[in-house]
């Protein structure tokens, strides 16, 4: 049996953006999603946690639904592409893969900590479930190679046009900024100060939410291209703020950020996502933004003094942590990546 796992991720800044060649910054948190597999069964399946129902589909299903998503892709069929689903979205990735190594029946768990439930690891899943499935396919996989094959995964996932910085910053870990035409590039973080994730509760779907912004994009682009040019502007100024560690700056952008999103509407902000800013700025927060895609999902917010934020948070209902960012990526229990 192998065991692998990844960390879950934040954006700090430039979501949305990416997609579109901006600049994003994103970071791994210190809670993982480990994935065991074993060669057996009698054909490829996926126990998930929390009372989900095990996945199972045959070698014959899978080669089709993976015919089926590279004709898709081939042909910009994006919203065909997310009609697919999140499930499909496991079995397309493991398509992938099969066609490049060779098929075998394999048994896959997915541990999920209590604490990533709403998160929207996805990335994280298919990282973990890929370096899994190549180790026990006898591959000795880069890293380069298991977020290629994740990014397929997102593909699906995120509605036919994901910008490839979740794979990236799942598998590779640390702190990246990233720009689609240049790739994920390791970056230096050391803040003093804290980042407080919250679950706002609402789940999201982020292949409807990057398809929302797409259209959107279609109908006015004038008008979204400059919002995601000024989000560019200031993920590059974020850079220089992180490299002079001044968190007072950089939870302005934060700040700025979270209203350039709020302003693209597409329902990337929620009542409950503009309740937990306020919460957080009112009790000083540096800055609170969402992070992801929106929709609901997760917010974060940068503070010296996570407690009371904390406490606030809590006293209103909602589930919240403060994590330490910068965790490894994708790594194989017994050996490591
Ligand atoms: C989702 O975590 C990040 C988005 O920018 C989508 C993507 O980059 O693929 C919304």
């Amino acid at each position: 049996m192998i065991t692998a796992s990844a960390p879950g991720k934040i954006l700090l800044f430039g979501e949305h953006a990416v997609v579109y060649d901006k600049l994003g910054i994103a970071a791994a948190i210190d809670k993982r999603i480990g994935v065991s597999a074993y060669k057996g069964g009698t054909a490829v399946e996926l126990q998930q946690p929390f009372h989900f129902p095990t996945l199972r589909k045959t070698q014959d299903e899978i080669e089709e639904l993976h015919a089926q998503f590279r004709l898709l892709f081939e042909q910009k069929q994006f919203d065909k592409i997310k009609e697919l689903g999140f499930h499909n979205a496991i079995y397309v990735m493991l398509g992938e893969i099969f066609s490049k190594h060779g098929y075998s029946n394999i048994i896959a768990r997915a541990h999920l900590s209590h604490t990533l439930k709403g998160i929207g690891a996805s990335a994280s899943l298919f990282s973990a479930l890929s370096a899994a499935t190549l180790k026990v396919l006898g591959v000795e996989a880069t890293l380069k190679e298991i977020s290629d094959f994740s990014y397929i995964g997102d593909v699906v996932a995120h509605g036919g046009t994901p910008s490839g910085i979740d794979n990236s910053i799942a598998t590779f870990g640390g702190f990246l900024s990233f720009r689609k035409s240049e790739g994920p590039k390791p970056l230096k973080l050391d803040l003093n100060a804290k980042i407080i994730v919250v679950d706002t509760g609402e789940k999201s779907s982020t292949a409807e939410l990057v398809s929302n912004v797409r259209n959107l994009r279609e109908k006015e682009p004038e008008r979204v291209n400059k919002i995601m040019d000024e989000i560019d502007s200031i993920s590059n100024e974020a850079l220089v703020k992180i490299k002079n560690r001044d968190i007072v700056a950089l939870g302005n952008l934060m700040d700025r950020n979270h209203t350039l999103l709020k302003s693209l509407g597409c329902g990337l902000s929620t009542e409950r996502i503009e309740k937990i800013v306020s919460i957080a700025k009112e009790n000083g927060a540096y800055g609170a933004k969402l992070s992801g895609a929106g929709g609901g999902g997760i917010c974060i917010a940068l503070t010296d003094n996570p407690k009371k934020i904390l406490d606030s948070l809590k006293n209103a209902g909602f589930y919240c942590f403060e994590t330490n960012l910068g965790a490894h990526g994708v790594s194989i229990d017994e050996t490591g990546f």
